[in-house]
Protein backbone atom coordinates (compact mmCIF):
# COMPACT_ATOMS: atom_id res chain seq x y z
CA UNK A 1 0.00 0.00 0.00
CA UNK A 2 1.24 3.25 -1.12
CA UNK A 3 1.60 5.80 1.80
CA UNK A 4 -1.13 8.07 2.37
CA UNK A 5 -0.77 12.02 2.89
CA UNK A 6 -3.35 13.24 5.66
CA UNK A 7 -3.47 16.53 4.79
CA UNK A 8 -5.68 16.85 8.04
CA UNK A 9 -2.63 15.91 10.15
CA UNK A 10 -0.21 18.14 8.63
CA UNK A 11 -2.73 21.17 8.10
CA UNK A 12 -2.59 20.56 12.56
CA UNK A 13 1.01 21.33 12.43
CA UNK A 14 0.66 24.78 10.80
CA UNK A 15 -2.11 25.19 13.31
CA UNK A 16 -0.07 24.43 15.76
CA UNK A 17 2.97 26.82 14.83
CA UNK A 18 0.18 29.75 13.71
CA UNK A 19 -1.23 29.57 17.24
CA UNK A 20 2.25 30.76 18.52
CA UNK A 21 2.59 33.85 16.03
CA UNK A 22 -1.38 34.79 16.91
CA UNK A 23 -0.19 34.44 20.92
CA UNK A 24 2.95 36.71 20.00
CA UNK A 25 0.90 39.01 18.31
CA UNK A 26 -1.63 39.35 21.13
CA UNK A 27 0.39 41.67 23.30
CA UNK A 28 1.10 44.06 20.53
CA UNK A 29 -2.60 44.90 20.04
CA UNK A 30 -2.91 42.82 17.09
CA UNK A 31 -5.36 40.58 16.09
CA UNK A 32 -5.01 39.72 12.61
CA UNK A 33 -8.34 40.28 10.14
CA UNK A 34 -9.44 38.24 7.40
CA UNK A 35 -12.53 39.31 5.07
CA UNK A 36 -14.37 36.72 2.72
CA UNK A 37 -16.65 37.92 0.30
CA UNK A 38 -19.04 35.60 -1.75
CA UNK A 39 -21.62 36.93 -4.67
CA UNK A 40 -23.84 34.88 -5.37
CA UNK A 41 -25.22 31.44 -3.98
CA UNK A 42 -22.75 28.44 -5.60
CA UNK A 43 -23.30 26.21 -3.18
CA UNK A 44 -19.61 24.69 -3.59
CA UNK A 45 -18.26 28.46 -2.73
CA UNK A 46 -20.74 28.43 0.11
CA UNK A 47 -19.45 25.84 1.32
CA UNK A 48 -15.51 27.18 1.11
CA UNK A 49 -16.29 30.15 2.29
CA UNK A 50 -17.59 29.07 5.58
CA UNK A 51 -14.74 26.64 6.26
CA UNK A 52 -12.76 29.53 5.98
CA UNK A 53 -14.96 31.54 8.65
CA UNK A 54 -15.00 28.89 10.90
CA UNK A 55 -10.95 28.05 10.91
CA UNK A 56 -10.49 32.09 11.51
CA UNK A 57 -12.99 32.10 14.47
CA UNK A 58 -11.08 28.24 15.55
CA UNK A 59 -8.08 30.46 15.77
CA UNK A 60 -8.92 33.39 17.10
CA UNK A 61 -8.49 35.87 13.92
CA UNK A 62 -10.95 38.28 13.30
CA UNK A 63 -13.31 37.58 10.84
CA UNK A 64 -15.26 39.39 8.32
CA UNK A 65 -17.74 37.56 6.15
CA UNK A 66 -19.91 39.62 3.47
CA UNK A 67 -22.31 37.70 1.58
CA UNK A 68 -23.98 39.23 -1.16
CA UNK A 69 -26.64 38.93 -3.67
CA UNK A 70 -26.32 36.66 -7.09
CA UNK A 71 -27.06 40.22 -8.80
CA UNK A 72 -24.38 42.28 -7.31
CA UNK A 73 -23.19 44.98 -9.68
CA UNK A 74 -19.52 45.23 -10.31
CA UNK A 75 -19.89 48.62 -9.09
CA UNK A 76 -21.19 48.11 -5.55
CA UNK A 77 -18.44 45.02 -5.27
CA UNK A 78 -15.95 47.49 -5.97
CA UNK A 79 -17.42 49.67 -3.32
CA UNK A 80 -16.94 46.95 -0.76
CA UNK A 81 -13.20 45.77 -1.64
CA UNK A 82 -12.55 49.38 -1.68
CA UNK A 83 -14.09 49.53 2.00
CA UNK A 84 -12.08 46.58 3.32
CA UNK A 85 -8.99 47.90 1.72
CA UNK A 86 -9.35 51.33 4.00
CA UNK A 87 -10.22 48.92 7.22
CA UNK A 88 -7.51 48.87 9.47
CA UNK A 89 -8.78 45.77 11.39
CA UNK A 90 -8.83 43.62 7.95
CA UNK A 91 -5.53 42.64 6.65
CA UNK A 92 -6.62 40.27 3.89
CA UNK A 93 -9.48 39.65 1.50
CA UNK A 94 -10.24 37.19 -0.33
CA UNK A 95 -13.16 37.61 -2.90
CA UNK A 96 -14.82 33.60 -3.66
CA UNK A 97 -14.01 32.58 -7.25
CA UNK A 98 -16.19 32.35 -9.47
CA UNK A 99 -17.60 35.48 -9.31
CA UNK A 100 -21.42 35.75 -11.58
CA UNK A 101 -20.94 36.77 -15.25
CA UNK A 102 -21.69 40.26 -14.75
CA UNK A 103 -18.47 40.51 -12.74
CA UNK A 104 -15.34 41.09 -14.52
CA UNK A 105 -12.50 39.04 -11.78
CA UNK A 106 -9.48 40.48 -13.19
CA UNK A 107 -11.06 44.07 -12.36
CA UNK A 108 -11.77 43.29 -8.60
CA UNK A 109 -8.41 41.66 -8.30
CA UNK A 110 -6.66 45.03 -9.72
CA UNK A 111 -8.42 47.20 -6.99
CA UNK A 112 -7.75 44.89 -4.16
CA UNK A 113 -4.87 46.59 -1.84
CA UNK A 114 -2.08 43.80 -3.09
CA UNK A 115 -1.10 43.89 0.98
CA UNK A 116 -4.52 42.36 1.57
CA UNK A 117 -4.13 40.33 -1.09
CA UNK A 118 -4.06 36.95 0.81
CA UNK A 119 -4.82 35.04 -2.33
CA UNK A 120 -2.00 35.99 -4.39
CA UNK A 121 -4.29 36.93 -7.13
CA UNK A 122 -3.42 40.82 -7.67
CA UNK A 123 -0.06 41.22 -10.56
CA UNK A 124 1.89 42.90 -7.75
CA UNK A 125 1.80 39.41 -6.07
CA UNK A 126 2.19 37.25 -9.59
CA UNK A 127 5.07 39.20 -10.13
CA UNK A 128 6.25 39.00 -6.78
CA UNK A 129 5.99 34.86 -6.68
CA UNK A 130 8.26 34.98 -10.17
CA UNK A 131 11.08 37.47 -8.92
CA UNK A 132 11.14 35.29 -6.24
CA UNK A 133 10.47 38.63 -3.69
CA UNK A 134 9.42 36.65 -0.32
CA UNK A 135 7.21 39.56 0.56
CA UNK A 136 4.54 38.75 -1.51
CA UNK A 137 1.75 36.32 -1.65
CA UNK A 138 1.35 33.00 -2.88
CA UNK A 139 -1.93 31.09 -3.69
CA UNK A 140 -2.84 29.59 -1.27
CA UNK A 141 -3.54 26.02 -3.23
CA UNK A 142 -0.11 25.41 -4.47
CA UNK A 143 1.39 26.66 -0.96
CA UNK A 144 -0.57 23.94 0.51
CA UNK A 145 1.17 21.43 -2.02
CA UNK A 146 4.52 22.41 -1.46
CA UNK A 147 3.87 22.42 2.39
CA UNK A 148 2.40 18.77 1.74
CA UNK A 149 5.66 17.44 -0.35
CA UNK A 150 7.95 18.85 2.26
CA UNK A 151 6.43 17.65 5.41
CA UNK A 152 5.91 14.38 3.72
CA UNK A 153 10.00 14.21 2.85
CA UNK A 154 10.02 14.37 -0.53
CA UNK A 155 12.82 15.27 -2.30
CA UNK A 156 12.23 18.02 -5.02
CA UNK A 157 15.79 19.35 -6.28
CA UNK A 158 16.06 18.42 -9.32
CA UNK A 159 13.09 15.86 -9.53
CA UNK A 160 10.51 15.73 -12.11
CA UNK A 161 7.72 17.49 -11.46
CA UNK A 162 4.86 17.54 -13.76
CA UNK A 163 1.56 19.93 -13.24
CA UNK A 164 -1.61 19.24 -14.71
CA UNK A 165 -3.33 22.54 -15.51
CA UNK A 166 -2.38 26.28 -16.03
CA UNK A 167 -4.84 28.25 -13.91
CA UNK A 168 -4.08 31.56 -12.59
CA UNK A 169 -5.14 29.66 -9.18
CA UNK A 170 -3.22 26.59 -9.02
CA UNK A 171 -1.02 25.40 -11.75
CA UNK A 172 0.85 28.69 -12.98
CA UNK A 173 2.01 29.15 -9.42
CA UNK A 174 2.14 26.30 -8.59
CA UNK A 175 4.76 25.59 -11.02
CA UNK A 176 7.24 29.41 -10.59
CA UNK A 177 6.88 28.04 -7.10
CA UNK A 178 8.55 24.77 -7.99
CA UNK A 179 11.46 26.10 -9.62
CA UNK A 180 12.14 28.52 -6.99
CA UNK A 181 15.97 28.53 -6.36
CA UNK A 182 16.01 26.15 -3.32
CA UNK A 183 12.85 24.49 -4.27
CA UNK A 184 14.86 23.18 -7.65
CA UNK A 185 12.43 21.15 -9.45
CA UNK A 186 12.58 20.20 -13.00
CA UNK A 187 8.55 21.55 -14.02
CA UNK A 188 6.70 20.30 -16.80
CA UNK A 189 3.06 21.87 -17.16
CA UNK A 190 0.71 19.94 -18.99
CA UNK A 191 -2.73 21.56 -20.50
CA UNK A 192 -5.67 21.00 -22.57
CA UNK A 193 -3.57 21.01 -26.15
CA UNK A 194 -0.58 19.00 -24.69
CA UNK A 195 -0.28 15.67 -26.76
CA UNK A 196 1.43 12.43 -25.74
CA UNK A 197 -0.59 13.45 -21.37
CA UNK A 198 0.29 9.56 -20.49
CA UNK A 199 3.83 9.23 -21.35
CA UNK A 200 4.62 12.47 -20.20
CA UNK A 201 3.14 11.98 -17.06
CA UNK A 202 4.88 8.38 -16.82
CA UNK A 203 8.02 9.97 -16.69
CA UNK A 204 7.26 11.97 -13.74
CA UNK A 205 8.64 11.37 -9.80
CA UNK A 206 5.84 14.08 -8.85
CA UNK A 207 2.75 14.21 -10.29
CA UNK A 208 0.23 17.70 -9.08
CA UNK A 209 -2.94 17.37 -10.83
CA UNK A 210 -5.13 20.30 -10.88
CA UNK A 211 -7.61 20.24 -13.82
CA UNK A 212 -10.80 20.14 -12.25
CA UNK A 213 -11.81 16.11 -14.16
CA UNK A 214 -13.35 13.83 -11.72
CA UNK A 215 -10.29 10.70 -12.06
CA UNK A 216 -8.65 12.23 -15.19
CA UNK A 217 -5.41 10.75 -14.00
CA UNK A 218 -5.97 7.00 -14.73
CA UNK A 219 -3.17 3.96 -13.68
CA UNK A 220 -1.25 4.11 -16.86
CA UNK A 221 0.01 8.15 -16.22
CA UNK A 222 1.54 6.86 -13.11
CA UNK A 223 4.84 5.20 -12.71
CA UNK A 224 5.63 2.91 -9.70
CA UNK A 225 6.57 5.02 -6.83
CA UNK A 226 5.66 8.25 -7.98
CA UNK A 227 3.82 10.69 -5.74
CA UNK A 228 0.30 11.83 -6.72
CA UNK A 229 -0.86 14.82 -4.91
CA UNK A 230 -4.46 15.50 -6.15
CA UNK A 231 -5.96 19.27 -6.44
CA UNK A 232 -8.98 18.01 -7.55
CA UNK A 233 -12.61 18.67 -5.77
CA UNK A 234 -14.99 17.52 -7.97
CA UNK A 235 -18.92 17.08 -7.51
CA UNK A 236 -20.36 14.36 -9.04
CA UNK A 237 -23.37 12.74 -8.96
CA UNK A 238 -23.97 9.69 -6.26
CA UNK A 239 -27.30 7.89 -5.71
CA UNK A 240 -26.77 6.18 -2.70
CA UNK A 241 -25.33 9.33 -0.97
CA UNK A 242 -27.77 11.08 1.07
CA UNK A 243 -26.73 14.77 -0.54
CA UNK A 244 -26.74 13.54 -4.05
CA UNK A 245 -23.15 13.84 -4.79
CA UNK A 246 -19.63 12.43 -3.58
CA UNK A 247 -16.27 14.53 -3.71
CA UNK A 248 -13.61 13.19 -6.02
CA UNK A 249 -10.23 14.42 -7.02
CA UNK A 250 -8.93 14.52 -10.76
CA UNK A 251 -6.85 11.52 -9.81
CA UNK A 252 -8.53 7.58 -10.18
CA UNK A 253 -7.01 6.89 -6.15
CA UNK A 254 -8.68 3.36 -6.21
CA UNK A 255 -6.53 2.74 -9.91
CA UNK A 256 -3.39 5.01 -8.63
CA UNK A 257 -2.75 4.31 -5.18
CA UNK A 258 -1.16 0.41 -5.84
CA UNK A 259 0.91 2.16 -8.43
CA UNK A 260 2.17 5.14 -6.56
CA UNK A 261 4.82 5.96 -3.68
CA UNK A 262 3.07 8.27 -1.90
CA UNK A 263 -0.63 10.04 -2.68
CA UNK A 264 -3.00 12.35 -1.25
CA UNK A 265 -7.42 11.54 -0.48
CA UNK A 266 -9.90 13.69 -1.62
CA UNK A 267 -11.28 15.01 0.27
CA UNK A 268 -8.40 15.29 3.13
CA UNK A 269 -5.27 16.14 1.49
CA UNK A 270 -4.79 19.34 -0.30
CA UNK A 271 -7.85 20.70 1.01
CA UNK A 272 -7.53 21.44 4.55
CA UNK A 273 -3.84 22.58 3.61
CA UNK A 274 -5.35 25.39 1.49
CA UNK A 275 -7.31 26.55 4.27
CA UNK A 276 -3.68 26.57 6.61
CA UNK A 277 -2.25 28.74 4.02
CA UNK A 278 -4.98 31.02 3.97
CA UNK A 279 -4.98 31.73 7.67
CA UNK A 280 -0.93 31.79 7.46
CA UNK A 281 -0.65 34.60 4.37
CA UNK A 282 -3.53 36.47 6.76
CA UNK A 283 -1.21 36.54 9.76
CA UNK A 284 1.51 37.35 7.19
CA UNK A 285 -0.04 40.40 5.77
CA UNK A 286 -0.76 41.50 9.67
CA UNK A 287 2.55 41.67 10.37
CA UNK A 288 3.86 43.15 7.85
CA UNK A 289 1.22 45.82 7.09
CA UNK A 290 1.33 46.69 10.66
CA UNK A 291 5.75 46.73 10.90
CA UNK A 292 5.72 49.20 7.93
CA UNK A 293 3.37 51.10 9.74
CA UNK A 294 5.01 51.05 13.06
N1 LIG B 1 -12.11 29.35 -5.56
C1 LIG B 1 -11.48 28.14 -5.53
N2 LIG B 1 -10.27 28.26 -4.94
C2 LIG B 1 -10.14 29.56 -4.60
C3 LIG B 1 -9.09 30.29 -3.95
O1 LIG B 1 -8.03 29.77 -3.58
N3 LIG B 1 -9.35 31.62 -3.77
C4 LIG B 1 -10.50 32.22 -4.18
N4 LIG B 1 -10.64 33.53 -3.98
N5 LIG B 1 -11.47 31.57 -4.79
C5 LIG B 1 -11.28 30.24 -4.99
Amino acid sequence: MPKLIDGRAIAERVYAELRDEIARLKPRGLIPGLAVVLVGDDPASRTYVRAKDKMCRELGLHSVKLELPAATTQEALLARVDELNRDQQIHGILVQSPPPPQIDEAAIVRTLDPRKDVDGFHPLNVAKLALDDETGFVPCTPLGCLRLLRESGIALSGANVIVLGRSMIVGKPMALLLMRKGIDATVTVIHSRTRNISEICHRADVIIAAIGRPHFVSAEFVREGAIVIDVGINRVEDGESERGYKLVGDVDFDAVSGIAGAITPVPGGVGPMTIAMLMSNTIKACRQITSASE
